[in-house]
C-alpha cells in the first residue's frame, strides 16, 4: 500500500494532481532533509520549501493576502521555526542543539491544492555555543538614569617619566562614559580596535592596530630594543604568579613569532592586509570579580628614551618611574552585554544575561539558550521577571503556562498551603501585591489534564530587599546615600571606596583608603587618595610613592621649575630656595643683582599618554575618544559671524550678542604656542581643564585651560554662550576683573584644532568639592557645624557680587551651584561655568529634562518657572542660589525634597507647586533658613535681589558674631 503511495506520488508530479488528492488534502507525503546550524541567527532562511519539494506555489495577490500560502502544522512546539510570505522557512526564535537537535515539520502548502509535506530539520551542534555562564566575572546591573552609554570596564591609567633635563611629566586618565547613546550602535570611526569579552572563561582579549605616525614610532624603537612584551601584576610582590597580564608588541611581519595565528583568528584580514600599520598591541586579562584591581607594570631594563616632538619642542623621556593601570568591571545597563555594553541580550523569563557574553542563566523551569523553552509541559512566569526588581511592598504577578496539555482543573498551592483550584486554563494568573516577607516560600502550580495526568511546577518567592533607597526592617527609612553608594535593607549606605558615613559623605581620614577605609596609605611626603590610595605627590616629590626628591636643578610641583641659584649653589627641591657658598650671597646667590634668568620655567604639553602604547587596553578607549575629537570643524574667519549665529539659534542672550563688539574673538585670541598645557585638573563630556602656563607680554601667567570638544554640538554651543558671555562681562566698561567675583577670562585659542578658553587659576578648587573634603565633613555632626557654615558665608557674599554684576549686564547664569564656585587666590569665591559645562566635576547632579532633549539639567538647582518652561532670568539664577546657600549649610548635601533625591522634572514640579521646598538644615540659623526661602517664593518678582541678599547675608554673619561673643563672654 506504502509503495502504491509513493507511485501515487509520482504520479501526481508528473500528471497532476487531482487524481490523488481528496478534500483539498493530499496524503502524499515525502519527507526531506536539512540542516541549520544551532547559532543561526533569529530570522535566517533556511529553505524555501516549494523549491525543495519542487512544488509551484502562486504567491498572494491582493485578494489572497488574508491567507499564507504555507504554515507549519506540527513539529515545532515551541515556535522555533516560521515560514514567510514565499513559503520559506525561517528560524524564529533561538536554536539550542542540547535542547533539540532534530525537528520534523509538517508543513502545509496551500494552493488550488492542498498539500502536506514534511521537513526533517537536523540541527548541528556549534563548539563555543551557546556561550558559557561565567559566575567567576559576574558583575552586577548598572542603573542608568538617563546618562549616556556605559562601558562594561572602568578603567584608569597612570604614567610618570622623566625628561632628558629633570622635568617630571605625569599623566593620569581615567576613561569616562562612552558619549554614545547605548542605544546607538558603536561609533563606526573605531577599525583599530577590537575587545573581545566572549571567551565564556572571564577573558578580557584586547587587540589594537597602532595607526598614528608617533604611535608606530615609539612601538617601532621599542621592538628594535627588543621589548617585545611588557607584564604588569596585581597584588602583592610576593604572589606574583597569579593575576598578571602581559601586552604583546605583534609585527605582522616576524612570521615566526607563534602568537600572531592567535591574533590572526580574532582580527579583520583587512588589518593583516593594511599597509598603513605594522604593528599589532594585543593583551589579554581574566578578570574573577567586579573589584578594582590595580596592575603595576614591570618595565623592561632595555626600555629606550622615548623623544616626543611636540610643535616646536622636543622632549626626551630617559625613564619611565611607573606605569600602573586599573581596571574595575562595573557591569553593563540592564538587557545589555559586550565590552561597551553595544549588545542586546536575548534572555527571556527573567534570565539572567551575563554582561561578558550575553550568556543566559535561566529562572527555574526554563532552558534553551535564551530560556525562552519551558522546561516542563507546565511553567511559571512572574512579572517582573528579574529577581530584582522585585522588593517589599512591590507586587508581583505569576501565571501559570501550560503547553499541550489538556487542562481541566488548574490549582495554585500557596506557601502556606492553602489552595485555590479552578477549572480550564482561565483563572491561571495569580498577583500578590504589597510583597511582605511572609509571602515568601513556593508557589506551586498544578495542572490536571483530561486522562488523569498531574502536572507540577514550582516558582520560589524570596523577596528580601526594600523599594529601591529604603532601608531597616521595614524599609521605613530613606537612605539618601551620596557617592554613588548602594542601599541595602539591612546595612544602609554600602559605601564605596574612599567613603565612610552613614550616608558615605565623609571622605576617609588622611592616611587611609578603600572600602570602609581600611587600607593604609603608603605615600610618602604627600597625601594619598583617599579613593583608591594612589598617592598625590607634592611639591618636590616625585614617584610612585612620593620618595624621589627632584633631581638637582629642578624643584617644584612635579619638578617643573628650573633651580635659579648661582655659583655652586645648591637648590632646594621642595620651594628652590638656594644655599650659597661663600663667599656668594643673595636670594640666587649673585653678588651683583644683574638681570634675572628669563628662563621660563618649562612645562610640557605631553602626550605621555602615547606611551599607552605599551600599557593596557583600555588605553584604547582613549583612542576612540581621540578620534572622535580630532574631526574638529574647520578653521574659518567667519568664526565670530558663526558664533553669534549660534547664539542667536539658541534665542538666548540677546543682550549679550548686541553687547558683543566686532572684532571681539580677535581681541581675546592667544597664540597656540604660548600655552604650555600642564597636568589635567578636570575631565569630563566638554573635554578636560588643564593647569597651564600662559606666556603674556607681562611675563607668565598660571591659566586653567579649559579644551572644548567642539564637535558634539552641545558641548560647542556651551562653548559659544561661556565665551560670548564672559568676553561682554570683560569688555563692560565698569567691569573690573581683579575686583570683580566672576571668573577672570585670559584669553580664547579658537585658531588650533583644540580649542580652549583660558580662566583665572582657581587653587581652591571648587566650593563643592571644599565642602566635601575632610577639613569640613569633620564638623557635619559636631556643634561648631553653625560657626562652619556662618564663616563659609563669605563665599556666598561673594557669589550674590557675581549675581549683582551678571544683572547690571542682564545676563543669567542658569547654573548657580557650588560646584560652578571657584576658590581663588585670596580665598576669593567666583562663579564660573557659564557655558553650563555640566560635569566639569560631577555628573549625577544633572539629569536630562524630558525624553525630547538629550541635554541635561541641573533639576534640583532650577526655579519652578525654569522647569515648565526653561526660561532662564536673572530672578531665576536668585532661586538656585537659595539652593547653593543650602548646600553650603549642609555642608555639600546633594538636595532633596520630601526625603527623595530621585525625581523625574514632572514630579519636581509637582511638588514644588504644591509649595514643597528644600527641610532647614540641621543647625541652619533661622534667619538664614529664611532668605532661602525666600529665593524659593514661586513668583519670580517676589524673590530678593542681589543686594538685599548681600545685606541679609551680611545680618547673618554679624548677628551671629555676637552671639559668638556673646556666648564666650558669658
Ligand atoms: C518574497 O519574494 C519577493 C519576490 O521575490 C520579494 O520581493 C520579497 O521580499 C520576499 N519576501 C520575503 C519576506 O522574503
Ligand atoms: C570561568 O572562568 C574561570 C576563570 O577564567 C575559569 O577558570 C573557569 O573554567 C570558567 N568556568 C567555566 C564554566 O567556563
Ligand atoms: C501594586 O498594585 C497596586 C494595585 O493592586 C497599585 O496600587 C500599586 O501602585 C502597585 N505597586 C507597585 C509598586 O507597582
Amino acid at each position: 500500500m506504502a509503495a502504491d503511495r509513493t507511485d501515487l506520488c509520482r504520479l501526481s508530479y508528473i500528471c497532476g494532481v487531482l487524481a490523488v488528492c481528496f478534500a483539498g488534502f493530499c496524503w502524499c507525503q515525502e519527507v526531506k532533509t536539512v540542516s541549520v546550524f544551532e547559532n543561526a541567527d533569529v530570522g535566517t532562511a533556511v529553505v524555501n520549501i516549494p523549491l525543495l519539494f519542487s512544488i509551484t506555489v502562486r504567491v498572494p495577490t491582493e485578494n489572497l493576502k488574508a491567507e499564507l500560502p504555507c504554515s507549519v502544522l506540527d513539529g515545532d512546539r515551541y515556535g522555533r521555526f516560521a515560514v514567510n510570505e514565499n513559503c520559506t522557512l525561517v528560524v524564529n526564535n533561538p536554536l539550542d542543539y542540547s535542547v533539540q537537535s532534530e525537528y520534523v515539520l509538517k508543513v502545509l502548502i496551500s494552493g488550488r491544492v492542498h498539500r502536506e509535506v514534511k521537513v526533517r530539520l537536523q540541527v548541528h551542534d556549534v563548539v563555543g555555543y551557546p556561550p558559557v555562564y561565567n559566575i567567576t566575572c559576574e558583575t552586577p546591573t548598572v542603573k542608568q538614569n538617563g546618562e549616556r552609554g556605559t562601558f562594561l570596564f572602568q578603567a584608569g591609567l597612570q604614567v610618570e617619566g622623566v625628561t632628558s633635563d629633570g622635568d617630571v611629566l605625569s599623566a593620569k586618565v581615567r576613561f569616562p562614559k562612552p558619549n554614545w547613546d547605548p542605544g546607538d550602535p558603536l561609533p563606526s570611526d573605531h577599525p583599530q580596535l577590537i575587545v573581545n569579552t566572549d571567551n565564556g572563561d572571564c577573558t578580557v582579549d584586547l587587540f589594537w592596530a597602532v595607526y598614528q605616525a608617533i604611535d608606530e614610532a615609539i612601538v617601532d624603537k621599542l621592538w628594535l630594543t627588543k621589548v617585545h612584551s611588557i607584564t604588569c601584576f596585581s597584588g602583592p610582590a610576593s604572589d606574583r604568579n597569579s593575576s598578571v597580564f602581559m601586552i604583546n608588541l605583534i609585527d605582522k611581519e616576524a612570521n615566526y613569532d607563534p602568537r600572531l595565528s592567535y591574533v590572526r583568528e580574532n582580527v579583520p584580514d583587512s588589518w593583516m592586509e593594511s599597509d598603513f600599520q605594522k604593528y599589532i598591541v594585543y593583551s589579554s586579562l581574566t578578570t574573577m570579580s567586579g573589584d578594582q584591581r590595580r596592575f603595576v607594570c614591570q618595565l623592561p631594563e632595555t626600555m629606550p628614551s622615548i623623544k616626543i616632538r611636540q610643535s616646536l619642542m622636543t622632549v626626551d623621556i630617559v625613564a619611565i618611574n611607573y606605569v600602573w593601570a586599573e581596571i574595575k568591571p562595573v557591569g553593563c545597563p540592564r538587557g545589555r552585554y559586550g565590552w561597551a555594553c553595544q549588545n542586546i541580550c536575548i534572555c527571556r523569563n527573567g534570565a539572567y544575561c551575563h554582561a561578558f557574553n550575553g550568556a543566559c542563566k535561566c529562572q527555574q523551569g526554563w532552558t534553551g539558550v535564551a530560556c525562552d523553552i519551558p522546561k516542563d509541559t507546565v511553567s511559571v512566569v512572574a512579572t517582573p521577571s528579574d529577581p530584582r526588581d522585585l522588593y517589599i511592598s512591590g507586587n508581583v504577578t505569576l501565571r501559570c503556562e501550560v503547553y499541550d496539555v489538556d487542562v481541566v482543573t488548574t490549582s495554585w498551592i500557596f506557601p502556606d498551603g492553602s489552595a485555590k483550584t479552578t477549572t480550564g486554563a482561565d483563572g491561571t494568573e495569580i498577583t500578590i501585591s504589597d510583597i511582605k516577607t511572609t509571602d515568601n516560600g513556593p508557589y506551586i502550580c498544578q495542572v490536571n489534564d483530561s486522562r488523569g495526568d498531574v502536572f507540577k511546577t514550582d516558582v520560589v518567592l524570596n523577596v528580601d530587599s526594600c523599594p529601591p533607597d529604603r532601608t531597616g526592617q521595614h524599609c521605613e527609612d530613606v537612605c539618601g546615600c551620596r557617592h554613588g553608594a548602594s542601599c541595602d535593607r539591612w546595612a544602609g549606605c554600602v559605601c564605596p571606596a574612599g567613603w565612610t558615613g552613614r550616608r558615605c559623605q565623609t571622605a576617609c581620614p588622611q592616611g587611609t583608603y578603600g572600602y570602609g577605609c581600611r587600607e593604609t596609605c603608603e605615600c610618602e611626603n604627600g597625601a594619598c587618595l583617599p579613593s583608591d590610595g594612589v598617592c598625590n605627590c607634592t611639591e618636590g616629590w616625585f614617584g610612585q610613592d612620593c620618595s624621589k626628591p627632584c633631581l638637582p636643578g629642578r624643584y617644584g610641583w612635579s619638578c617643573h621649575q628650573i633651580c635659579t641659584c648661582k655659583n655652586n649653589a645648591t637648590c632646594h627641591h621642595v620651594d628652590g630656595t638656594c644655599k650659597c657658598t661663600p663667599p656668594w650671597t643673595g636670594p640666587t646667590c649673585k653678588v651683583l643683582e644683574g638681570n634675572q634668568s628669563n628662563d621660563p620655567p618649562l612645562t610640557y604639553f605631553i602626550y605621555v599618554v602615547l606611551i599607552f602604547v605599551v600599557t593596557f587596553c583600555l588605553i584604547l578607549l582613549a583612542v576612540l575618544y581621540r578620534k572622535r575629537r580630532v574631526t574638529c570643524r574647520a578653521v574659518d574667519d567667519k568664526r565670530e559671524t558663526r558664533l553669534l549665529l549660534e547664539l542667536e539659534l539658541q534665542r538666548l542672550e540677546e543682550d549679550v550678542t548686541e553687547s558683543l563688539q566686532p572684532g571681539w574673538l580677535k581681541r581675546w585670541e592667544r597664540k597656540p604656542n604660548c600655552l604650555s598645557p600642564g597636568i589635567m585638573i578636570g575631565m569630563g563630556m566638554f573635554g578636560y581643564v588643564r593647569r597651564s602656563q600662559l606666556r603674556t607680554p607681562e611675563g607668565e601667567v598660571t591659566v586653567a585651560a579649559k579644551s572644548v570638544r567642539t564637535e558634539d554640538a552641545q558641548c560647542y554651543r556651551d562653548f559659544c554662550r561661556e565665551t560670548a558671555i564672559l568676553v561682554t562681562v570683560h569688555e563692560d566698561k565698569d567691569h573690573k576683573a581683579s575686583e570683580s567675583n566672576i571668573i577672570q577670562l585670559l584669553g580664547l585659542i579658537t585658531q588650533s584644532p583644540e580649542k580652549f578658553i583660558l580662566l583665572e587659576f582657581a587653587p581652591g578648587g571648587d566650593l563643592l568639592n571644599l565642602l566635601l573634603s575632610h577639613e569640613y565633613q569633620a564638623f557635619k555632626e559636631c556643634a561648631q557645624l553653625v560657626t562652619v557654615v556662618i564663616r563659609l558665608l563669605r563665599y556666598a557674599e561673594h557669589v550674590s557680587c557675581a549675581l549683582k554684576e551678571l544683572q547690571r549686564l542682564r545676563i543669567a547664569h542658569r547654573d548657580v551651584a557650588a560646584r560652578n564656585v571657584l576658590i581663588t587666590r585670596g580665598d576669593v569665591a567666583k562663579l564660573a561655568d557659564f557655558g553650563s559645562a555640566r560635569d566639569v566635576y560631577t555628573t549625577t547632579q544633572y539629569v536630562p529634562a524630558d525624553a525630547q532633549s538629550n541635554v541635561p539639567v541641573p533639576l534640583k538647582w532650577m526655579a519652578l518657572e525654569s522647569l515648565e518652561s526653561r526660561k532662564y532670568t536673572c530672578q531665576s539664577d536668585v532661586w538656585s542660589f537659595g539652593v547653593f546657600l543650602w548646600e553650603i549649610a549642609t555642608l555639600g548635601d546633594e538636595p532633596h525634597y520630601d526625603g527623595r533625591l530621585h525625581l523625574t522634572c514632572p514630579e519636581l514640579v509637582v511638588l514644588l507647586r504644591q509649595g514643597v521646598r528644600l527641610d532647614i538644615p540641621r543647625e541652619c540659623p533661622t534667619d538664614l533658613y529664611g532668605i532661602m526661602t525666600s529665593c524659593w517664593a514661586a513668583d519670580p518678582s517676589a524673590r530678593p535681589s542681589p543686594e538685599t541678599l548681600i545685606e541679609r547675608i551680611d545680618k547673618v554673619r554679624m548677628d551671629s558674631c555676637l552671639l559668638v561673643e556673646f556666648e564666650t563672654s558669658v
